[in-house]
């Protein structure tokens, strides 16, 4: 047969299906940081993605997009209330987050998390050639690994998480908790972001699946980035990913972006600093606390309206979700009330877009910016803070970033901030405003000599060839 020897397995595809007014369906592309760096994996094997098309009861059939095998894998209305917006996104996402928001426990929901994980692994053994390798993504799909291997031990499975990995006091709240081990160790390689989720993981695997081995399962052992189970080997280690610096840094050094900087400069008024925030819009980005943070800034004339602007662009994400509407709704309340104190007509002090903004407008926006806040009360990783290194080929700008993003073991040049020290957020963020040029200088140039080097294109290569020595059965 003609199966496929490399296959990604996603929540998502990385093209969006799009629902016209008049009823007819179109894709659209988003591509994102994860697709650009498996491209040339994909196309250099026969590679395919299994993902779902982004809207519910969608009927799509496989197709081929630009030589890529795409899969959609199809989620009814209440699956997307359940799997998606319920399980991944009120249960886990909090949870995993250090319970910034209170997960929800719902057994409807978990059912449906298992149900829709098992479609994802039916849809992969399907298409897989015999030997193939499989690289299953995140924590929508965490019982893939295990409900695949049962039907074909002879792929080659990897595991990526790309969001924390709790502590695991906050993992044990899960009623869960040990099926979603036990779904992980399917695999042969289970990546993490940072060491400590890696250490998380293997307490957990030998106190939840290694001291019940009476139960007629196999017996599960542990050592240093090793969980054995049975005479299965499953490798456990860190990856911290990144982004394609090297393209971001060619867009920035354009004609086109530089000019469009200068404009969204005088857009602004040409005001001496501007400040921008991007994320898309979650409560754990920490963006109310850079709005504190330049309020009492403003309040206590530091800094003048005149004098500062802050952009925050702010991606409409996860709309249908209690906690999220309840975000977005103090979010803009505060942005209103700083409005409404210290701008004047036609010159506000804080411009808020809720929109996505597209990659080269994005750079643009970046490579204006005098300081990037990015203040996250628990990041996975955070990517843009990276790009905004990226884009700063001149060595201007400063970053400000929080000490809770995985990037900040790597960013350590950076102006590193406790989001939860209001204090310390307010003078981190003034000092990167007044940084001495020379200073902000020898900072950019150390931040984009680690960003630079570790590219995502890197992150993938380590991560496979790590894979492609774990055993192969
Ligand atoms: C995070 C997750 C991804 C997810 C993305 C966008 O980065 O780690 O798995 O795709 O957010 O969220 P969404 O719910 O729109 O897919």
């Amino acid at each position: 047969t003609n199966g496929s020897d490399f296959i990604v397995v996603a929540n998502r595809l990385p093209v969006d299906l799009e629902r016209m007014e008049d009823g007819t369906q179109r894709w659209k592309h988003s591509p994102g940081g994860l697709v650009t760096a498996l491209e040339p994996f994909l196309r250099s094997r026969s590679g395919a993605w299994v993902g779902w098309p982004g809207i519910a009861d969608a009927e799509v059939e496989a197709f081929e997009e630009e030589g890529l095998r795409l899969h959609p894998v199809g989620l009814s209305a209440a699956e997307v209330r359940d799997y998606y917006e319920g399980f991944s996104n009120g249960t886990l996402w909090p949870l995993y987050h250090d319970v910034v928001a209170p997960p929800v426990f719902d057994r409807s929901w978990w059912e449906s998390y298992v149900k829709v994980n098992r479609r994802f692994a039916d849809a992969c053994a399907s298409i897989a050639a015999k030997g193939a390798t499989v690289w299953v993504q995140d924590y929508q799909l965490q019982l893939v690994p295990q409900l695949l291997r049962e039907q074909r031990p002879d792929l080659r499975i990897g595991f990526f998480l790309h969001i924390p990995f709790p502590p695991v006091e906050l993992f044990m709240q899960l009623p869960w908790r040990t099926e979603i081990i036990r779904g992980l160790l399917g695999a042969d390689l289970v990546g993490f972001h940072r060491p400590g989720g890696a250490q998380n993981f293997l307490w957990l695997a030998r106190r939840l699946v290694g001291l019940e081995p009476s139960r007629g399962a196999v017996g599960v052992r542990t050592r240093p980035g090793v969980v054995q189970v049975g005479d299965r080997t499953v490798r456990v280690g860190a990856f911290p990913i990144s982004i394609d610096a090297a393209g971001l840094d060619a867009i920035a050094r354009s004609r086109e972006t530089q000019a469009r900087a200068k404009q969204i400069r005088e857009e602004l008024g040409n005001p001496r600093r501007i400040m921008l925030g991007v994320d898309r819009l979650d409560y754990t980005k920490g963006i109310d606390v850079r709005l504190h943070a330049l309020h009492e800034l403003l309040a206590e004339e530091r800094i003048t309206a005149e004098d500062t602007v802050m952009v925050q662009l702010a991606t409409p994400s996860r709309e249908r979700v209690e906690h999220y509407k309840q975000m977005r709704g103090e979010i803009e309340q505060v942005v209103g009330r700083i409005n409404g104190e210290f701008s004047r007509v036609g010159h506000p002090a804080v411009h808020y877009l809720h929109q996505s903004v597209d990659r080269r407008e994005l750079c643009a926006f970046m490579s204006a910016a005098d300081v990037m806040v990015v203040t996250p009360v628990r990041d996975g990783m955070n990517l843009v803070c990276k790009e905004y290194v990226a884009c700063r080929y001149d060595l201007g700008g400063a970053l400000v970033l929080s000490e809770f993003a995985g990037a900040a073991s790597e960013l350590t040049s950076a102006f590193l901030v406790n989001p939860h020290d209001l204090d310390g957020v307010k003078n981190s963020l003034y000092a990167a405003l007044t940084v001495d040029p020379a200073e902000g200088r020898r900072r950019m140039r150390a931040l984009r000599r680690q960003v630079l080097t570790h590219d995502v294109d890197r992150w993938a290569r380590s991560f496979l060839e790590a894979l492609g020595s774990a055993s192969p059965n």
